[in-house]
């Protein structure tokens, strides 16, 4: 699409010159060094500055080069990313970091296609990496600048449709300033960040609001347009907070489902709400337990848990035994030594209000 000469009109001096006076002082805008720069745009996927900033304040001081984070243990990588959700990003950076450490001496390509091809960086990322930290003239196209620019230009293609995603892509690859790709980037996922919010934008104080077409057309709140509704699933989890003595028995999750990698406690999950006397004569229990004798000390209320595409409903049933468990892939841990696993919110929740 050939951009209109009048919304073109120094679109991009115009928002250099913004992010200069209102660019948040932020530790990975200091640094040229791509893998802390790839660092920070993993963990700030999904994850909002503020929530993120600890975590990436954590992970540089911790693993400040990436052989530091490719030789720690994968327990260590997610224990450190613990209340962050979406843990994929944390299995997928410790595999990235081993990569970089044994097949590219340690350095991350200087290449937007080379970069596409490590485990976890998509256009996105790609296009970050390679601009901030390399000044390569890649556009980055986010939530932020989604918003930016469907208001701007007044795009009323869907985000999340490819043909909207190409067409936002194209967009900002015409619009990036090639002599300050860096720069450029960092400026409109700002201005959408603060200047460009999602709900009620202050349009008085913006320096692109005219010719703006959401404002000038009254459309601000209704772009951008996402065509998709999210499907949320429900699920039931039963979790077995099974006791022998002082210890209690872990699980340690590693089916392709959430939470890969992270620690809980043995669980019967069931489609629907179930009555807990199903649960407590089923076999599945009697599997877990080995055919113990046992004794119910507690049944917790249902928590419910939401994520981006589930809704879990889980409730935890405090059993005690009178013999251990031979079961070689549960971990038993003693009650005061469970801050050592990387647990879900979910069951850190859980244990601290017990
Ligand atoms: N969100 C994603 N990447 C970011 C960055 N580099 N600065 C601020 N917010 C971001």
């Amino acid at each position: 699409m050939p951009i209109r000469k009048q919304y073109n009109n120094d679109f991009s001096k115009i928002i250099i010159k913004w992010y200069n006076a209102n660019k948040r002082d932020l530790p990975w805008r200091n640094t040229k060094d791509p893998y802390l720069i790839w660092l920070s745009e993993i963990i700030l996927q999904q994850t909002r500055v503020d929530q993120g900033l600890p975590y990436y304040l954590a992970f540089a001081k911790k693993f400040p080069r990436v052989k530091k984070l490719a030789t720690a243990s994968e327990d260590k990588v997610l224990k450190l990313w613990q209340g962050l959700g979406y843990y994929s990003r944390a299995r997928n950076l410790h595999t990235t970091a081993k990569q970089i450490t044994q097949h590219h001496n340690e350095k991350f390509p200087a290449d937007y296609n080379e970069l596409l091809k490590l485990k976890g960086i998509g256009s996105y990322t790609a296009a970050a990496i390679a601009s901030l930290a390399f000044e390569l003239p890649h556009a980055v196209v986010d939530g932020n600048v989604y918003r930016l620019l469907s208001r701007y230009f007044g795009i009323k293609e869907a985000t999340d449709s490819t043909e909207g995603k190409k067409k936002f892509s194209k967009l900002a690859n015409q619009l990036i300033d090639k002599k300050n790709p860096g720069t450029f980037n960092q400026a409109v996922m700002e201005f959408g960040a603060i200047q460009c919010k999602p709900v009620n934008p202050d349009c008085n104080v913006c320096p692109l609001q005219n010719p703006c077409y959401a404002f000038s057309e009254k459309q601000v709140s209704k772009l951008p347009v996402k065509s998709k509704k999210i499907a949320v699933k429900s699920r039931y989890f039963n979790y077995l907070v099974i006791h022998y003595k002082n210890s209690i028995y872990l699980n340690k999750r590693t089916a392709n489902d959430i939470w890969k990698g992270l620690y809980g406690f043995p669980l019967i999950e069931t489609k629907n709400k179930i009555d807990e006397t199903e649960i407590l004569s089923s076999a599945e229990l009697k599997t877990i337990l080995e055919k113990n004798k046992f004794h119910v000390r507690a049944v917790s209320k249902y928590y419910k848990h939401i994520l981006s595409h589930q809704q879990l409903n889980a409730r935890f049933i405090e059993i005690e035994i009178t013999k251990p468990l031979l079961n070689k892939s549960l971990v038993k841990a003693k009650l005061n030594q469970l801050e050592k696993y990387a647990l879900p919110r979910l069951v850190e929740r859980y244990i601290s209000e017990r």
